[in-house]
């Protein structure tokens, strides 16, 4: 019986998991998503092919790899099926893509909904992707989602779309839904999804009882997490490494390396605390140098200094054993770099709970940056000193082992 290994973003996503999981995924069996939807936005750059995946899992790259979409996730199976044609329309061989049975489904009214709500918070608006990912989730725990499954069971299928849209409207929603035409939708799109369906618990523990290496995928980032993010301004699961035992299905003891995903910076994107937020040139400079523009959205990420109060917060959460740091290379050029490594509220130091409080002040460690390219970089030991003290410096705050740094957009360009 294999360990599941697990690999989780640990700020506000964007981390960069998907060229982690991509790399690392050479070394495993199955790469499995365990929660969200096509709200995450996973960018892979191999060679001169660039590919945005929104659910499919990030090991697509890596032929040999199975890619497995968890019963922790909701998903829209029109929008897997035009990701599961762009894949084929370059070459992926898609059949390796599994769908539990036990993913829900969003449905058009789930996205309607979502914005209706958005709008309906006004200022107080979280700033959602838009695709519907909190109705979904809403739904399935009301007990008035639909299932994957059910895609194969027509019968079926037509009463939960039925349930679903009555219940929408006994509840006052007023979003345009059609029964009708969303169940025949459903229906051409469950004959298409047919062969990629499984039983998603005996898929995943057959492949761990023989032995076969199995690499779970975080979306999103801890500090979005429903119950330990920077609540209301979360997604809708549990994007923290414990969301692998109900997003996949197995028991803690399943679990072996938790591996942490962590931008040398910070950026978020969408409403909510930021303590390291940077409104001036130097958080423009960011953005720009780190094409930090959402994958999903294309809105402009806010971007800051790395919070080490918060990574020290997301190291508790998921049992960090290591962490992997991406887009060093971000920060060259810059005389000066910060890092928080503290929040203080009324004079005495307070932990990240207290993120959003309004008279929150924050500790600052100022060290010099590095002007040096370091693209070329195979070896952390390799690197500029200052670049290498930056390194050490987030590695002694985390209390947890950088294993690598990325310091490039492409596949190879990663420091270890
Ligand atoms: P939702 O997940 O669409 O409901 O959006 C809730 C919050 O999570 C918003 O602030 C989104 O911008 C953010 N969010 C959702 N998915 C991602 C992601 O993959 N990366 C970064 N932020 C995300």
């Amino acid at each position: 019986m294999s360990k599941l290994d697990v690999i989780v973003g640990i700020q506000w996503g964007d981390e960069g998991k998907g060229r982690v999981v991509d790399l690392y995924a050479v070394d495993y069996d199955v790469v499995a998503r365990f929660g969200g939807g096509d709200n995450a936005g996973h960018s892979i750059v191999v060679g001169d092919t660039k590919l945005a995946l929104r659910i499919v899992p990030s090991g697509v790259l890596n032929p040999k790899t199975e890619l497995f979409i968890g019963g922790g996730t909701v998903v829209d199976p029109h929008g897997l099926l035009r990701e599961l044609d762009a894949l084929s329309a370059v070459g992926v061989d898609v059949r390796r893509v599994k769908l539990s049975d036990r993913a829900h489904l969003v449905l058009p009214s789930h996205a309607a909904r979502d914005r209706a709500a958005e709008i309906a918070r006004g200022q107080q608006a979280l700033g959602t992707t838009g695709r519907g990912i909190g109705p979904a989730y809403v739904d399935r725990v009301a007990r008035s989602g639909i299932p994957a499954g059910d895609l194969l069971h027509p019968e079926v299928l037509a009463a939960r779309v039925e349930a679903n849209v009555a219940l929408g409207r006994a509840c006052g929603v007023d979003v345009d839904v059609d029964a009708a035409s969303t169940l025949a939708a459903l229906r051409a799109a469950g004959e298409r999804l047919a062969p990629y369906l499984v039983d998603g618990v005996s898929y995943l523990h057959e492949r761990l009882e023989r032995g076969e290496r199995v690499l779970a995928e975080g979306a999103q980032g801890t500090l979005l997490d429903v119950g330990y993010g920077t609540y209301p301004y979360v997604t809708s699961s549990h994007t923290l490494a414990g969301g692998v035992c109900t997003g996949l299905g197995v028991g803690p003891t399943a679990v072996g390396r938790v591996t942490g995903i962590a931008k040398a910076y910070c950026t978020r994107v969408g409403a909510g605390p930021f303590p390291s937020e940077l409104g001036d040139a130097r958080g423009e400079r960011l953005r720009v140098a780190g094409g930090e523009f959402g994958t999903v959205t294309g809105r402009p990420r806010r971007c800051g200094w790395f919070d080490a109060v918060a990574a020290r917060y997301a190291v508790r959460l998921n049992g960090l054993g290591a962490v992997v740091l991406t887009k060093l290379d971000v920060l060259s050029g810059f005389d000066r770099l910060a890092i928080v490594t503290g929040y203080r509220r009324g004079g005495a130091s307070v932990e990240f709970s207290l993120a959003g409080s309004p008279d929150l002040d924050i500790e600052v460690e100022e060290m010099p940056g590095w002007t040096e390219s370091i693209g070329g970089v195979s070896r952390i030991a390799d690197l500029p000193s200052n670049a290498r003290r930056y390194v050490a410096r987030l590695e002694s705050l985390m209390g947890v082992p950088i294993e690598a740094v990325s310091v490039g957009p492409e596949r190879s360009q990663i420091a270890r």
